[in-house]
């Protein structure tokens, strides 16, 4: 190809991308999607879960559900698949769109309370569109890209890494998704499901929430002082092992207390090490004080 046929080439894309493609865009017919569906035959949604959906809730036929979202295909159509024909790309393809132009196509008919705060979540402040979780050709749940958990892990590589921890939330084993935590839509703070990280813990966790009669101010305050989210190389998800984690703020040894302690459970602990082998209530009692059964 010499060097006129490539700058008249992109000179005509510029075309197409521009005015000229806009106003030939306006002009074309909706042809239906069994049309669509004669040269595009792996592309049969009819079958598959948003077509589906589109059609029993919204009422929106299975003849109109390609060019709802790709906008009037004659002309497409008409130009045979012949890509240098100008009609070609008047159809939308996601691709080509902006993120905000894509996601505008599927928020006319997606106003539920879940993706209210999306106009502000870090998502969509870091450009993602609604295509880069969800494809709308897939037969995942959720029109889910992949699995739930490797849709996330795609693009969050610290997650991923913190999830092979000797202790972490059982994500990878399929028995929870990042969504139980975290609304990928926005949330109130950071992509919380929860107001506050305490409320995201307590939807699956609630016998932590107390109130106790002999609380434990550490607990109160916030999970995440003592826990990791994701995963730890320490036991139960902790920051640090015991008893470091505790002398952060205690000192050891007691003071006067130890005198109330069996000569087993001290020696235990000159073994083990864990604060906890008495102090076995650590989220709170209703029943004695010093956080003990
Ligand atoms: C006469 C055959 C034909 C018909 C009818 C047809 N298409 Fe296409 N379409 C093609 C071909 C060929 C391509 C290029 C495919 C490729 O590159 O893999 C294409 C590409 C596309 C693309 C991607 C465009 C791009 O910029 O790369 C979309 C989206 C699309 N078609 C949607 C539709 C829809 C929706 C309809 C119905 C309104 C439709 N097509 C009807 C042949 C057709
Ligand atoms: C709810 C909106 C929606 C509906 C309905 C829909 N599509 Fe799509 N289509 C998309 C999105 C978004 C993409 C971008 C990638 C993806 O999600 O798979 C896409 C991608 C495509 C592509 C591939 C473009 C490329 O470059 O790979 C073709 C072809 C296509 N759609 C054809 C169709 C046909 C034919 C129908 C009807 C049977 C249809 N679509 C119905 C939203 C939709
Ligand atoms: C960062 C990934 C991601 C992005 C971006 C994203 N979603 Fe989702 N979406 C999800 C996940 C994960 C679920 C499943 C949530 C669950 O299991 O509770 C979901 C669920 C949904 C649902 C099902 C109903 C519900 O609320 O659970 C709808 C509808 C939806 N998304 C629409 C959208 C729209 C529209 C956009 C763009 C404005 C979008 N999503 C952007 C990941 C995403
Ligand atoms: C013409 C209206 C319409 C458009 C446009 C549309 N949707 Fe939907 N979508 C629906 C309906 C109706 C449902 C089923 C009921 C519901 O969950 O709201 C649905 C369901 C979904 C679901 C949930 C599926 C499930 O298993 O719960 C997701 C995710 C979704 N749509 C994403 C999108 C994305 C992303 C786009 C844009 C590419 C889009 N939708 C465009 C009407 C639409
Ligand atoms: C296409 C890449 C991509 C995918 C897929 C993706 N994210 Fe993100 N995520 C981002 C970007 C970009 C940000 C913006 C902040 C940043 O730069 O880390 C972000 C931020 C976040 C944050 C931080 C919120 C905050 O305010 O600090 C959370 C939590 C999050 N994503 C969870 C998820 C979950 C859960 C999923 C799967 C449902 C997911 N992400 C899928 C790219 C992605
Ligand atoms: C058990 C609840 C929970 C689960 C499950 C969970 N997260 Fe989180 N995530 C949190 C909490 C809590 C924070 C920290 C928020 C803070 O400190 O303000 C967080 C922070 C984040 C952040 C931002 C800070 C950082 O470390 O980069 C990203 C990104 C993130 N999570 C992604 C994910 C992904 C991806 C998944 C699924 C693989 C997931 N999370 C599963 C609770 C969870
Ligand atoms: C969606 C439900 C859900 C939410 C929300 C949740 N967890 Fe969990 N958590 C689990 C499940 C499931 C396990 C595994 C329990 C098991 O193996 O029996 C678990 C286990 C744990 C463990 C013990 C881990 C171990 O190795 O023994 C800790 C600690 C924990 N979660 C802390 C938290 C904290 C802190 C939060 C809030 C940031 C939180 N969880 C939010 C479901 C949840
Ligand atoms: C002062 C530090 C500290 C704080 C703050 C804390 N935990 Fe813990 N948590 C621990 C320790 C230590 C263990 C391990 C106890 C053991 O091994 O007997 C534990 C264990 C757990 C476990 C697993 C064992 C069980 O009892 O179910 C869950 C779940 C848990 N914590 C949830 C939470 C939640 C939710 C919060 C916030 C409300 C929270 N933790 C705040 C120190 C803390
Ligand atoms: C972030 C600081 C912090 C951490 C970490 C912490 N605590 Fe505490 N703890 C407190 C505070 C504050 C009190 C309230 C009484 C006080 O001021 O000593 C308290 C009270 C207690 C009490 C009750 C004392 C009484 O008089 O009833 C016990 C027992 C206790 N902590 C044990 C532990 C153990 C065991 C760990 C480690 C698993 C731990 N704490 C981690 C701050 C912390
Ligand atoms: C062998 C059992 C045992 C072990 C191990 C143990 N404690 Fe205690 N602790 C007690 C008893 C008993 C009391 C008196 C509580 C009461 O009044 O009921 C106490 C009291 C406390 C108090 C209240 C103030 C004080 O000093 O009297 C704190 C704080 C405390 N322990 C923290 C810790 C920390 C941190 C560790 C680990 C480094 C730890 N304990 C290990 C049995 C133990």
């Amino acid at each position: 190809m010499n060097h006129r046929r490539i700058i008249e080439g992109a000179l005509a894309a510029v075309l197409l991308a521009g005015g000229f493609g806009r106003a030939l865009a306006a002009e074309a017919e909706p042809v239906g999607s069994e049309t669509c569906l004669g040269c595009h035959a792996e592309r049969d949604v009819k079958k598959k879960l948003h077509t589906k959906a589109m059609s029993t809730a919204k009422g929106v036929p299975f003849d109109k559900a390609c060019e709802t979202c790709h906008g009037p295909g004659s002309l497409h159509a008409a130009a045979a698949g012949d890509k240098s024909s100008p009609g070609f790309a008047t159809i939308k393809n996601p691709k080509d769109q902006s993120a905000a132009e894509q996601s505008e196509t599927c928020l006319t008919c997606h106003k539920q309370k879940n993706l209210t705060l999306w106009g502000t979540s870090s998502h969509k402040q870091g450009g993602l569109s609604c295509a880069k979780c969800h494809t709308m050709h897939g037969d995942q749940k959720k029109n889910l890209a992949k699995d739930g958990v490797e849709t996330c892990l795609t693009c969050h590589k610290k997650q991923r890494g913190e999830l092979q921890l000797a202790s972490h939330h059982p994500l990878i084993e399929g028995r929870m998704t990042c969504a139980g935590c975290h609304n990928p839509h926005g949330g109130v703070s950071g992509n919380l499901r929860g107001e506050t990280v305490e409320d995201t813990c307590f939807k699956c966790h609630a016998d932590k929430a107390g109130p106790f009669m002999h609380e434990h101010p550490p607990v109160v305050e916030e999970c995440t002082t003592c826990h990791k989210p994701h995963g730890s190389a320490n036991a139960t998800l902790l920051k640090q092992g015991e008893p470091m984690l505790c002398l952060r703020c205690h000192k050891w040894p007691h003071t006067e207390s130890t005198n109330n302690v069996s000569a087993m459970k001290t020696k235990t602990f000159e073994q083990r090490s864990r604060c906890t082998d008495c102090h076995n209530q650590i989220h709170g009692s209703d029943r004695k004080a010093g956080l003990k059964d």
